[in-house]
């Protein structure tokens, strides 16, 4: 059992991710924070708590995290999350508050204490932040694993840039960088493979069919971004970045890879872009595994077994497979 943080930015797919993770025997959550992504960080925390609520799990602390990125003005993602960040879907509220500390003061604490991987499915303010203050930290973090970023893939909200870190860039800069001085490996979950993993109409209605409860909630908070993918890029269905993310941190092998030096792009049309040095032109130690390759079909089986009891069955999704791909 591996405890660990997930920052986020309850979002769709972040909501997905959360929900993978909650069904992980593998995973101890020890708290979740929200940073200002594609929702700001205070209305991500009241959907990770519906989140909580519908996985029965309100156990799990949420701590608020910053509001706004380091230095660039904050742009939120409603567009393709919808105006309360879960796909227009409007649940109910959940009642109660948050623990009084933010959560860049939850991280430094809980770092102290023990040694504790981090799960980032945000732009990475919050790390930052903690970095910029103790920078030591990180040498606390077992695995830290982020969604981000894209390698040779275009991008997803400018021609080179992935969104978190587009969101952020100084953010995501600042991390890298304190990575390369401590001498410490980030797992880029970036577009690269998490493009490759799209929910499609018919596994949404696979689950459905086996357990009509998580199902319909699924299919609730997917709608607004299943249309979002049509009219944008004429996908039907929708791409789920961060439970790639999730799956790695759980098991490495779904996903191949590289390490290398790398940097985010700050200002400008790069904006965001992140800078790989693939070739070792700079000389430089690693301060990333790259990854390039997912193993979709695998990635599969353990997202749908996980979330719905009894959806992991190979012989069907190896038809479904074939009708789809
Ligand atoms: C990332 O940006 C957000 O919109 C998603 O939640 C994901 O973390 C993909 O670029
Ligand atoms: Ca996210």
């Amino acid at each position: 059992m591996q405890r660990v943080i997930i920052d986020c930015d309850p979002g769709i797919d972040d909501a997905l991710a959360l929900m993978l993770a909650l069904s992980s025997p593998e995973l101890e959550i020890v708290g979740i924070t929200t940073v200002s992504g594609n929702v700001s960080a205070d209305l991500g925390g009241r959907n990770a708590k519906k989140v909580l609520r519908q996985m029965k799990r309100l156990d799990i602390p949420v701590y608020i995290g910053e509001m706004k990125p380091l230095k660039v003005p904050y742009t939120d993602a409603s567009d393709t999350h919808g105006r309360d960040g879960l796909g227009e879907s409007f649940l109910p509220e959940v009642q109660g508050d948050f623990p009084g500390i933010s959560a860049v003061d939850f991280l430094e604490g809980a770092l102290d204490e023990e040694e504790l991987s981090v799960i980032a499915l945000g732009p990475m303010t919050n790390l930052a932040r903690l970095f910029q203050k103790r920078p030591d930290l990180i040498r606390r973090i077992p695995r830290f694993v982020s969604m981000g970023g894209s390698f040779r893939s275009h991008g997803n909200c400018s021609p080179v840039a992935e969104y978190n870190y587009w969101c952020d860039p100084q953010g995501a800069e600042v991390c890298y960088d304190c990575a390369a001085r401590a001498g410490k490996i980030i797992e880029m979950v970036g577009l690269d493979v998490t493009r490759k993993i799209v929910l499609t109409p018919s596994l949404l209605s696979y689950m459905e069919r086996l357990d009509p409860e998580t199902g319909s909630f699924i299919r609730r908070i997917t709608r607004f971004y299943m249309d979002f993918h049509w009219e944008q890029e004429r996908i039907i269905g929708c791409v789920i970045n961060d439970p790639l993310a999730v799956a790695y941190f759980i098991d490495p092998s779904l996903c191949g890879g590289f390490d290398a030096f790398l940097t985010v792009a700050g200002e400008g049309v790069c904006r965001g872009q992140t800078v790989v040095d693939s070739m070792n032109f700079w000389k430089k130690e690693p301060n990333s595994r790259v990854l390039a390759d997912a193993d979709v079909k695998r990635f599969l089986r353990m997202f749908l077994s996980r979330l719905i009891p009894g959806a992991g069955d190979l012989a069907y999704l190896e038809q479904l497979y074939r009708m789809e791909y």
